[in-house]
């Protein structure tokens, strides 16, 4: 059994990283944020799967490519987070920084990925229509989901997710290479 999981946070800036892991903590919104949350261990106790959960925050404003690559070489599951609310953004993310996150993955030991849609409550309509060709041309995406830091909307369902994407590993169930 493992002994621990590690979520690491990347996206863009101001898609909501911190404010996501300031309000799992905390169970309200938080105003005002750092650029980077602190590390935080959720015991095993209070977690779905009962295993301690890390959870580990990126802001390019604070750290170098290096230190994003060390972390994400660290890390057990990936979260990349973007906005709903910004098409144009969306757009971009369904092509070039998830690829870019997504190429930095320790291939061929690579980890199961969420993609995160925050700010839901910004929208009326989902982005899964966009996000959907992502998800199918990316096996080591595990699931997506949308929700929402400011009203709480999926939070502690998006967390549990990640820790299950690591404790009961679907991936290379649909990786064709694997099947053959
Ligand atoms: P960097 O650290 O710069 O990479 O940004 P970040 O991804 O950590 O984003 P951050 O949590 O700092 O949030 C950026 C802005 O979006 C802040 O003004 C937040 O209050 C706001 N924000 C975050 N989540 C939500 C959300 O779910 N809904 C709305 N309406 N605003 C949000
Ligand atoms: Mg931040």
């Amino acid at each position: 059994m493992r002994k621990d999981v590690r979520i690491l946070l990347v996206g863009e800036p101001k898609v909501g990283k911190t404010s996501l892991i300031m309000s799992l903590v905390s169970e309200e919104f938080p105003q005002v944020v750092p650029y980077r949350a602190e590390e935080i261990t959720i015991p095993a106790d209070v977690t779905p799967e009962r295993v301690p959960t890390h959870i580990v925050d990126y802001s390019e404003a604070e750290q170098t490519d290096e230190q994003l690559s060390s972390e994400i070489s660290k890390a057990n599951v990936i979260c990349i987070v973007y906005a709903v609310n910004n098409k144009k953004s969306i757009e971009k993310q369904s092509n070039q920084p998830f690829t870019t996150f997504l190429s930095v993955l320790p291939s061929p030991y690579r980890v199961p990925v969420i993609l995160v849609g925050n700010k839901s409550d910004l929208v009326e309509h989902s982005s899964m229509e966009t996000i959907l060709p992502v998800m199918n041309q990316y096996t080591e995406i595990e699931t997506c989901v949308e929700c929402s830091a400011k009203n709480l909307k999926n939070i502690s369902e998006l967390f549990y997710y990640a820790q299950k994407a690591v404790l009961h590993p679907t991936g290379p169930l649909y990786c064709p290479e694997e099947k053959q």
